[in-house]
């Protein structure tokens, strides 16, 4: 199994439902890879004083939030030189027509378009190679990165029809009843790290007092029965799926309209959140042991990496020596 995150700063809370909840409950059941994609992350600008910073970030929480380092591959990107060696084979055979259908790079290039970099473009076929390079069968990610696995699935049967049976194609897992956690600003735009407001998304490293005045001041109506009718209604149709997604069970409490929801939904999401910043907080003072975690499991992604690139090459003709 393999998943990654970009490190650009705070986690939130669609990280957390969307992919890490999920890779501690699988871990157990595979042998898993978790990867910091920084190479990712520079496909917009970064400051690299905070990239170095958030890259620590990541793998803390992925630690605090119950990721076992020690049976586990926590590593950087960058760390591990296959991923940008594969990256350019598969490039070579990625037509510009499927990248041009991907809706992110739409999203994230804006009006701009002519001035988004290559790397933000040809980031699809990048992100194919981090999961084929350990020929990866599964790879849990929140509902948002579909696209980008459909077409890591189909790169990599366009390389396996060129050059000879060789990956297994991934299998996408988007599982877990909350695959896309919505902004608490607005319940059409997803929870993102880079929106402009903090007000929109709880992040994993939120006090208690935060998470309770977020999710007081989120975007709700004045429906008193706050279960009904939830196909119109967005906001409250998020507030319910992130509840019943920390709880584990569907909600439908008894509440007098969306007051008397909050303070439970408050109380729950501090419950979980809590632990995990105060342990984010800690982890982080200890530079040393987060660095021991990732130079430890580069080492061990290298290890695979360089068997199968050994392959690969040998494949596309390159010398081997
Ligand atoms: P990234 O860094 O945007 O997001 C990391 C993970 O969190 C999930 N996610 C969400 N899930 C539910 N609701 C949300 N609001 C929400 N926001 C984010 C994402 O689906 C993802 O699982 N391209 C990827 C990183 C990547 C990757 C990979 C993932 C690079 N190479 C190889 C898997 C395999 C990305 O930008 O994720």
């Amino acid at each position: 199994m393999f998943s990654g995150i970009q490190p650009t700063g705070n986690l939130h809370l669609g990280n957390y439902l969307g992919a890490i909840k999920n890779w501690v409950a699988l871990q157990e059941k595979y042998r898993s890879i978790f990867c910091i994609v920084d190479m990712h992350a520079i496909t917009v600008p970064q400051e690299p004083a905070e990239l170095a910073r958030n890259i620590r970030l990541t793998a803390a929480t992925y630690i605090a939030c119950g990721i076992d380092a020690e049976k586990n591959i926590i590593f950087p990107q960058s760390a591990v030189a296959g991923h940008a060696e594969l990256g350019w084979i598969l490039g070579c055979i990625t037509p510009l027509g499927w990248l041009n259908r991907m809706t992110q790079f739409k999203e994230k290039a804006g009006e701009e378009r002519e001035g988004a970099s290559l790397g933000l473009y040809g980031y699809p076929a990048l992100m194919a190679a981090d999961i084929l390079l350990y020929k990866t069968t599964h790879v849990p990610v929140g509902e948002d990165q579909k696209q980008h696995l459909e077409l890591a699935r189909d790169i990599a049967g366009a390389f396996n029809r060129q050059f000879g049976e060789f990956f297994p194609i991934p299998e996408p897992m988007i599982t877990g009843p909350a695959t896309r956690v919505m902004s608490l600003r607005d319940g059409l735009r997803k929870m993102s790290k880079s929106d402009e407001s903090d007000y929109s998304r709880i992040n994993l490293t939120d006090d208690a007092d935060t998470i309770a005045l977020k999710i007081q001041k989120a975007k709700s109506d004045s429906e008193r029965d706050v279960t009904a009718n939830l196909e119109n209604r967005p906001e409250a149709a998020n507030l319910l799926n992130i509840y019943a997604a920390l709880t584990g069970n569907p909600a439908n409490g008894n509440w007098r309209g969306f007051g008397d929801f909050k303070k439970d939904l408050a109380a729950v999401a501090i419950s979980v959140i809590e632990p995990i910043a105060v342990e984010i907080r800690k982890l982080t003072k200890d530079t040393s042991y987060l660095d021991s975690i990732l130079k430890k499991g580069s080492e061990r992604a290298n290890e695979i990496a360089e068997k199968n690139m050994k392959e690969i090459k040998k494949l596309v003709g390159f010398p081997v020596f």
